[in-house]
């Protein structure tokens, strides 16, 4: 197995401490829940790439042809999963500056914000791929979670 798949567990605990001990617990705010949804539909499709490592790594041909397929299963639904990722993250984006306001001033905000960035180039690559498929696309949507995920870790953690 994959040591993302550790890896993603624990961004996963992260989100569940971080949604668990804000003041709005358990009656959350509207701009928690936006951002528990788009974060929980990045996780579904970043899990794409434990999988697929976990395919990389295995010896035993069953298991590759097993996980192969479950990840073919899956396939159809990544594109939108990915894109509302986006949709809910501009929803929790629009509703915190609703809230506070923007200020440069905030790291929590600046991480949220990169993290916003990078995600749009990662559902911009994320089409481009399925519309042109291409060895260099392939990496750079495969890199960009990569940042993603640290991105998001630290806006977390923040
Ligand atoms: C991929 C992008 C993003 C994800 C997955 C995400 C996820 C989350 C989650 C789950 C929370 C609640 C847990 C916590 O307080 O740590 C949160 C809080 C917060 N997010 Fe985001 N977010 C993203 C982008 C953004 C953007 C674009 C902004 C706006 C500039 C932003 C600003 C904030 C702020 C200010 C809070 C704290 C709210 C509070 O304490 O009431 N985030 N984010
Ligand atoms: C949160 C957003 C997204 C994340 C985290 C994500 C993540 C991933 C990962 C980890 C892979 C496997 C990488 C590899 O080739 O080794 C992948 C493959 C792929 N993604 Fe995404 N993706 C996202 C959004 C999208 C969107 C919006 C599309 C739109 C069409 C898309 C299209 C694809 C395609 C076509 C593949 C290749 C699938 C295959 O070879 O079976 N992705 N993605």
């Amino acid at each position: 197995m994959s040591y993302w798949f550790y890896f993603n567990f624990i961004l996963f605990c992260l989100l569940l401490w971080k949604v668990a001990s804000h003041f709005s617990f358990p009656l959350l705010k509207i701009h928690i829940i936006f951002g528990a949804i788009g974060f929980l539909f990045f996780l579904y499709n970043w899990t794409r790439n434990a999988v697929f490592s976990t395919i990389r790594q295995a010896k035993d041909r069953q298991i590759k042809i097993k996980l192969a397929n479950l990840s073919r299963k899956a396939m159809p639904y990544h594109r939108w999963t990915g894109t509302l990722a986006l949709v809910f993250i501009l929803l929790h984006g629009i509703a915190v500056w609703n809230t506070f306001g923007f200020t440069w001033q905030n790291g929590k905000m600046m991480f949220g914000l990169l993290a916003l960035l990078n995600l749009i180039a990662m559902v911009a690559t994320g089409w481009l791929r399925l519309v042109k498929p291409s060895g260099k696309m392939r990496r750079l949507h495969l890199r960009l979670g990569i940042l993603l995920f640290f991105l998001i870790g630290i806006h977390l953690l923040l």
